[in-house]
C-alpha cells in the first residue's frame, strides 16, 4: 500500500503547445525532450483506511487546494484503472465497503523537489511522473511503461516524457492509449548540457495549461505546426548524430516559434522578461565569438542554455557578468522514472 519512486523533470527541444483534446491532454504536436539528471522529484504515496481525503505535502509543506485537487484528480484516475482488476466481481453499482476496498482508501503523498520551486523547471512533470509511478505501485496496478506514460499525460501533458530517461519523443496519437512516449537514445547516448538561467523566482502569471488553450486563437499557430515535422526531423537526427549545432538550431527555432504563438494570441502571452532578453542576446554573442551554446525557453522567462560539458566553465563564467541570472543549475541527461525501496515517510 505504501509506494515511493523517483522521476526527472525535462526540456523540451521540440515543444508541446496547443492542444488537439484538452480533457485527454491529445497534443497538436509530437514533442521531443531529455529527461535532467539534477532536478528530479521524490515521491511517496500510502493508501490509508479511514482517510477523509487525500493529503499532500510538497517540500515539507502542506500543500495548498489547488494542488492538492490536481493530486486526487490523478489518485482518482488511477483508483478508478485498479477497481476491476483488484475485485474481479466488483460491481460498480455496488456501495464500496471502506474497510475491505484499497481502491476507495485515500492517500497520504510526500513530495520532494530536488530543484529550488520557481526556478524554471517544471516540477509538474517530474512531479506527476513520480506520483502515478508510485500510486500505480501503491495500487497493485500492473502497466506497462507506454501505459504509466499516458496515466501521467493525463494530469501533465509533459510529464509523460519523465517517464523515460535520456532522450524521449511524445507520440502525439490520437486517443488515451495512443498518446505516450517512448526513448529514443539513453541518457549515455551523449552528455549534453541544459544549464538553467534564473532569472525569476516568481510564478508565471498564464499557466502553461491556459498557453495551450490560447494558442489556437493565434494566426501563427498554423505556420508553427506546418514545420514542425521538419523540426522533429531535424532533432531526431541531430541527437543521433551527437549534433550540437543542428539540435541548438532547431531548439532555437521551435522555442521562437512557441513564443511568437504565445505573443500572438489573443489574449497577448508573454513569457520573456528583461532577464530573458539579456541572456538570449549574451548566447548569441558567445556563439559570434566562437562559444557553442543555444538557448531554449518554456513558458516561463527562465532560459534554458543547451552546450557541451567543455563549454560550461566559459558558459558559467560568462553567465556570471549578467546581473540579472540569480542562479545557474546545471543538469545533464538523466535516467527515466523509478521505483525506490527507500520511503520519505
Ligand atoms: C512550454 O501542460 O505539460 O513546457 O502545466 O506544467 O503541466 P504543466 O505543463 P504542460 O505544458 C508544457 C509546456 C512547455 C513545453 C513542453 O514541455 O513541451
Amino acid at each position: 500500500m505504501k509506494a515511493s519512486a523517483r522521476a526527472g523533470a525535462n526540456i523540451a527541444f521540440v515543444k508541446y503547445w496547443g492542444q488537439a483534446d484538452p480533457e485527454l491532454n491529445l497534443p497538436l504536436n509530437n514533442s521531443l525532450s531529455m529527461t535532467l539528471d539534477n532536478a528530479f522529484t521524490l515521491t511517496t504515496v500510502e493508501f490509508l483506511p479511514h482517510l477523509a481525503a487525500d493529503a499532500l505535502t510538497l517540500n515539507g509543506e502542506p500543500a495548498g487546494a489547488a494542488a492538492t485537487r490536481r493530486v486526487t484528480a490523478q489518485l482518482d484516475r488511477l483508483r478508478a484503472l485498479a477497481a476491476p482488476q483488484q475485485e474481479p466481481g466488483f460491481r460498480h453499482d455496488a456501495a464500496p465497503n471502506p474497510d475491505s476496498n484499497p481502491v476507495s482508501w485515500r492517500a497520504r503523498v510526500e513530495s520532494r523537489n530536488s530543484f529550488p520551486t520557481g526556478a524554471g523547471i517544471a516540477s509538474s512533470a517530474s512531479g506527476f511522473a513520480a506520483l502515478t509511478v508510485a500510486a500505480a505501485a501503491g495500487l497493485g496496478l500492473d502497466l506497462t511503461l507506454a501505459e504509466l506514460s499516458a496515466m501521467a499525460r493525463l494530469a501533465s501533458g509533459s510529464a509523460c516524457r519523465s517517464l523515460h530517461g535520456g532522450y524521449v519523443e511524445w507520440l502525439a496519437g490520437t486517443s488515451h492509449a495512443g498518446s505516450y512516449a517512448v526513448q529514443i537514445a539513453p541518457p549515455e547516448h551523449w552528455r549534453l548540457i541544459d544549464a538553467v538561467a534564473v532569472v525569476s523566482g516568481e510564478p508565471k502569471e498564464v499557466s502553461s495549461e491556459a498557453g495551450h488553450r490560447l494558442a489556437s486563437t493565434s494566426p501563427f499557430l498554423a505556420a508553427r505546426l506546418a514545420t514542425v515535422d521538419a523540426t522533429l526531423a531535424a532533432c531526431r537526427a541531430a541527437i543521433l548524430a551527437r549534433d550540437l549545432v543542428a539540435l541548438g538550431e532547431a531548439a532555437e527555432a521551435d522555442a521562437l516559434s512557441l513564443h511568437a504563438v504565445a505573443l500572438t494570441s489573443r489574449p497577448s502571452v508573454w513569457y520573456w522578461n528583461c532577464g530573458t532578453q539579456a541572456v538570449v542576446e549574451a548566447v548569441r554573442a558567445w556563439r559570434r565569438e566562437g562559444l557553442p551554446a543555444y538557448f531554449t525557453i518554456d513558458a516561463g522567462p527562465n532560459v534554458h542554455i543547451l552546450t557541451l560539458p567543455g563549454h560550461l566553465p566559459a558558459v558559467r563564467a560568462r553567465l556570471a557578468e549578467i546581473p540579472a541570472v540569480k542562479e545557474v543549475i546545471v543538469c545533464g541527461p538523466g535516467s527515466g522514472a523509478t521505483l525506490l525501496s527507500e520511503h520519505l515517510f
